[in-house]
């Protein structure tokens, strides 16, 4: 039986149990040591190195969460409950999730249809309206590089300078994308970036944050390991937090620099090989970069399907509940009951999904807009429709280091069977 084919897989480069086996011959069995500084160092040269050959001078932290590195940013940024955050819509709702952690309110911003990603001009009207509906600016901007395309970063970046609010770049899954040559995550004093199992290099679980200067990572580091005040006992003057990396998961993470390279390219070919097949597919387009600038990390490949292709089985799309979650090892997951909401993907983007899902491969609807979650109902929203119709019509295909070009071609050929 042909084995199922899953949309990212981890994938080892057999260094890291060497690093890992070190940290416990050398019994450092903690959220610190010399795995955390290799491989904060490894990540260091990595995100200032340019394309040109040219390098930046930015400071990494290595912690337990690309979540953990947002929330400690918006720390960073001074917001405090009462405050408002402007985040991208179309997203992973860990973006938006740690403004409330801090009492603090998402507004979210919708995308422009290029990138996928937060729409500079909606972004800057949310802005000079919340000012006006507030008295107040919002504290920070969080753009999102969606299954790892570059966010219009210029552009955000004139607009945040112009009424001075910082920008927290969510990078978590645009490890290693580059616009006009610089990686994304180094345009802004914050640069968040994840490790989770599905990422472009996982440590099981973890993040970091990129950071402006030696000053800033200090700040960071303290924050993220209980902020102790310099007594020789336990004195403390602000809420810390428990979020450094272990030094276990350091030295997967060292082992996965190895090959961070090879994965970047890996995924590329995928999207290349779903390029040229969906050229000639009527009603598939593959969600391309819109120039040259735009160096995608191509995390998940994704596609939209027109309205008018037909796909088996779609008279039976949502014809039930469904049971777990879909899209990878979720947690535990509600059981809602109902099998429809306001805002779902199309009849036929659904049929395709199960069709895949039946023929082994897994696929998974694109995220969910945020401001159309029932958690965030209350929330301030600046929309435009672009990602509510994205999200109607999208799909995330297999693009991980597992998969192969084999498994490449299988998948675009049950996707044309699929096609009525
Ligand atoms: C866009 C985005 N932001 C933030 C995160 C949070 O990262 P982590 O899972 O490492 O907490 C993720 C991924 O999980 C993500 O996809």
């Amino acid at each position: 039986m042909r084995k199922r084919i899953y949309l990212c897989l981890a994938h080892m480069s057999g260094q890291e149990q060497k690093f890992i086996q070190e940290a416990f011959d050398t019994n450092w069995v903690v959220p610190l040591g010399p795995n955390v500084n290799g491989f904060e160092e490894d990540l260091r040269q990595f995100v200032n190195s340019c394309s040109d050959g040219t390098t930046i001078n930015k400071e990494v932290v290595a912690l337990s969460a690309g979540t953990a590195a947002i929330h400690l940013a918006l720390i960073a940024c001074g917001v405090q409950a009462g405050d408002e955050v402007i985040c991208q819509s179309f997203t992973f709702c860990a973006s938006a999730n740690p403004v409330t952690y801090l009492g603090a309110t998402p507004v979210f911003v919708d995308s422009e249809p290029d990138s996928w990603n937060m729409d500079p001009e909606l972004l800057e009207r949310a802005i000079i309206d919340r000012k006006a509906k507030t008295g107040k600016y919002p504290k920070a901007i969080i753009p999102v590089a969606l299954y790892g395309m570059p966010y219009r970063i210029e552009e955000i970046m004139a607009i945040a300078n112009k009424y001075g609010i910082p920008v927290i770049e969510d990078a978590a899954e645009g490890m290693g994308s580059r616009w006009k040559g610089q990686v994304l995550g180094t345009f802004s004093d914050y640069g968040v970036l994840s490790f989770n199992g599905n990422k472009m290099i996982t440590t099981s679980g973890g993040g970091a944050m990129i950071c402006k200067d030696a000053e800033a990572k200090r700040q960071i580091m303290w924050l993220a390991t209980q902020a102790r005040e310099a007594y020789p006992y336990y004195q403390h003057e602000t809420i810390g937090y428990n979020y450094r990396l272990s030094n276990i998961c350091a030295g997967i993470g060292r082992g996965q620099m190895t090959i961070l390279d090879a994965h970047l390219a890996h995924h590329k070919h995928i999207a290349q090989r779903y390029r040229e097949a969906f050229a000639e597919i009527e009603g598939i387009t593959f969600h391309d970069a819109p120039s040259a600038d735009y160096d995608s990390n191509y995390w998940l490949s994704t596609a939209l399907l027109d309205e008018n292709v037909h796909i088996q089985g779609e008279e039976s799309a949502y014809a039930e509940a469904v049971q777990g979650a879909v899209g990878g090892a979720a947690g535990v997951v509600h059981s809602g009951g109902s099998v429809h909401t306001d805002c779902e993907p199309n009849r036929n983007v659904e049929a395709l999904r199960m069709y895949l899902d039946k023929a082994g491969i897994e696929s998974r609807p694109l995220w969910k807009p945020m401001h159309k979650q029932p958690v965030f109902r209350n929330c301030p929203a600046y929309t435009n429709g672009v990602s509510e119709s994205i999200f109607k019509r999208g799909i995330c295909l297999p693009s991980g280091p597992m998969v192969t070009d084999e498994d490449v071609t299988y998948i675009i050929e049950t996707i044309k069977q699929a096609i009525k």
